[in-house]
């Protein structure tokens, strides 16, 4: 979703805001824009890419060594120039950039109205920046006052920046619900709203907490005080991402370098949390809480997207594994449906960019009920991760590509290994079992390697489908979120549509979308309904369906029924998704390659999804 860079130091500021910008792209957008201090406050906007920006800047005067910038993802008011970020105040003295959504802006800019200010756009953003100045000018405010002012009558969320014409050596900046980062530099200031822009300047960076407004001069160190002028002392971080991580470095596309980096990061999210006998699984965020998950009557995962469908795995895994009930939910829905929790709940919160609005309203809820939250985040001194009361990190680096591949298989490797570590306390699976699935966990980076040389023929695949309609995915068990989540990857990127179904309930509805054009992905992998599945695609050539089925290296029986068989390693059953995921991201690349289509920044999409 949007995204906000900011500079003030010694260095000329647009070409590291560009740079910023261009780094934020990844987060989805349709328009951006810049604002420069020189001597005076210039904003220059666009509809469109970073590119078109840059383009229409060329000839402009941006020389300037303070300023911010934004790409936005439009919610209020369609993405043109007008509604792009920054916006100005009435008098053109203050300009701000914002993420987030301002709730009650109709009921605030029908008041300014009636006070004689006039707005250029539909945004609310342009209405917080009205409302800053009218207070400024009505209570004889400084500005610092005029914000906090306006802060606490806003509802909603927002990450802002704003930039005064009266005063060209400093950047304030305030965040509630969406993140903002302060990087510290040698006499220089970066803000931004993930650290993407920042590690090439710095490491040093200060997570603003909710109402926490920064004040920012030149020459001056870092201040930070709330909404209600409560000073806070700034916690320095250290970031953990370099800047090879950002890079493609080869690949034609994040998405593919993402999706041949799970050896590694699968290893890494397992990495140090396993002890050399295979005996031990040394989680600190159990260790430390070990009485709240054995005294759990259920865990709730709450989450979105692709890290649902992990927890649909999760949800396997537990009752399997540990034989605690699990329910899973949308964050979205069990925020606002007067879920019955229990204080003795466990609720996991899985998230990769630890930024999705809906699952913190749903942790906060949680919270409300007094219930114990416990969080799986990739991304590093995100909100998520600070708003639960223990929990782990995933450790896949980060993720560029809006389309999720390697936090997937990093989430699914945590929750492996949080089901064991909590099976092996409550003793409901032996020592043997767990030092099985344990050594077999390590094979798993070999045999992901070993499954992405599948690529050249799944390439082959995917360009018979190029042109599909619509593209129906079967699996059981384990691997019906696997399903679920082959079928989201192709819809997200290749805008061909997609169903994930548990296979037997094919015969309940999809089955009469089955005729010769209809291709039906099927995980038929060695497992305890193997033979079940073997009748769903029965059912499904029946009807003349096109059969791409995964299969357990050595497979004979579906092999001689489908179409296209791709044989990928055995393994224990519930580490299945480890691997059968693998050839269903490269299916879904490849198509939506064919298909011309922008594979890592797919139209409409948010990599970050920070409004409800
Ligand atoms: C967006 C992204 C998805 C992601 C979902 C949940 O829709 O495009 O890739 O799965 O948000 O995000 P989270 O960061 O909470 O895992």
């Amino acid at each position: 979703m949007c995204g906000i860079v900011a500079y003030i130091g010694p260095q000329e500021a647009h070409p590291i805001l560009i740079k910023g910008l261009k780094r934020l792209e990844y987060r989805g957008y349709d328009s951006a824009g810049i604002a420069i201090l020189n001597d005076t406050l210039k904003v220059f906007k666009t509809k469109g890419k970073v590119a078109d920006l840059e383009e229409f800047i060329r000839e402009k005067d941006v020389h300037g060594t303070i300023g911010m910038a934004h790409t936005r993802w439009a919610t209020h008011g369609e993405p043109n120039n007008v509604n792009a970020h920054p916006h100005f105040s009435q008098s053109e003295e203050l300009a701000l950039i914002h993420n987030g959504i301002i709730e009650n802006y109709a009921v605030i800019r029908e008041e300014l109205r009636q006070n004689g200010y006039s707005f250029q756009s539909d945004t609310d953003t342009e209405v917080l920046i009205q409302l800053i100045e009218y207070i400024k000018k009505k209570s004889n405010a400084s500005l610092i006052e005029a914000v906090q002012s306006a802060l606490t009558q806003v509802v909603g969320a927002y990450a802002i920046v704003i930039l005064s014409k009266t005063d060209k050596d400093t950047i304030i900046a305030a965040r509630k619900g969406s993140p903002l980062v302060v990087g510290i530099g040698e006499n220089e200031f970066l803000l931004a709203s993930d650290a993407t822009p920042i590690v090439e300047y710095t490491k040093d960076v200060v997570y603003l907490d909710d109402e926490e407004i920064a004040i920012i001069k030149r020459g001056e160190s870092l201040k930070v005080k709330t909404i209600r002028d409560v000073e806070k002392f700034p916690v320095v971080s250290k970031l953990e991402i370099n800047l090879s991580q950002l890079e493609k470095e080869g690949y034609d596309h994040f998405m593919l370098k993402e999706i041949f980096e799970q050896p590694k990061t699968i290893r890494d999210s397992y990495r140090g949390r396993i002890n050399c006998n295979n005996q031990v699984i040394s989680m600190a965020g159990i260790i430390d809480h070990v009485d709240r998950f054995m005294n759990a009557d259920r865990i709730i995962i709450t989450a979105a997207g692709t890290s649902w469908h992990a927890g649909l795995v999760g949800e396997y895994l537990f009752e399997e594994i540990a034989r605690i009930p699990v329910e899973v939910e949308y964050s979205s829905e069990f925020r606002y449906r007067n879920p019955v929790i229990y204080p003795n709940d466990v609720i996991i919160a899985i998230s990769q960019s630890g930024e999705t609005a809906d699952t913190l309203a749903a942790i906060e809820l949680g919270k409300q009920k007094g219930a114990f939250i416990y969080g799986i985040c990739n991304v590093v001194g995100s909100s998520i991760a600070r708003a639960t009361d223990a929990g782990s990190y995933t450790h896949a680096g980060p993720e560029i590509g809006v389309a999720s591949t390697k936090a997937f298989t990093a989430q699914v490797t945590v929750l492996v290994l949080m089901a064991l570590a909590l099976g092996q306390r409550k003793g409901t699976i032996d020592d043997a079992s767990i030092q099985r699935i344990l050594s077999e966990l390590q094979e798993i980076p070999e045999k992901v390697e070993r499954t992405l040389t599948l690529s050249p023929v799944i390439r082959d695949i995917s360009r018979m489908f190029t042109y599909s309609r619509n593209f129906l995915y079967l699996g059981r068990g384990f691997n019906f979120p696997v399903a679920l989540e082959g079928a989201l990857k192709l819809k997200e990127i290749s805008y061909i549509h997609a169903e994930g179904y548990p296979a037997a309930e094919m015969k309940h509805g999809p089955i009469a979308l089955i005729d010769r054009e209809m291709p039906v992905v099927v995980i038929a992998t060695n497992s305890g309904t193997y033979e079940k599945i073997i009748s769903n695609i029965q059912e499904v050539k029946a009807r003349k369906g096109k059969i791409i089925a995964i299969v357990t290296e050595g497979d004979v029986t579906v092999k001689e029924l489908a179409d296209f068989c791709l044989e990928i390693p055995s393994t224990e059953e519930m580490l299945v998704p480890l691997l059968a995921t693998i050839p269903l991201q490269i299916l879904a690349y490849y198509i939506a390659v064919f298909r011309d289509c922008n594979v890592d920044q797919p139209r409409n999409l948010a990599k970050s999804v920070t409004v409800e």
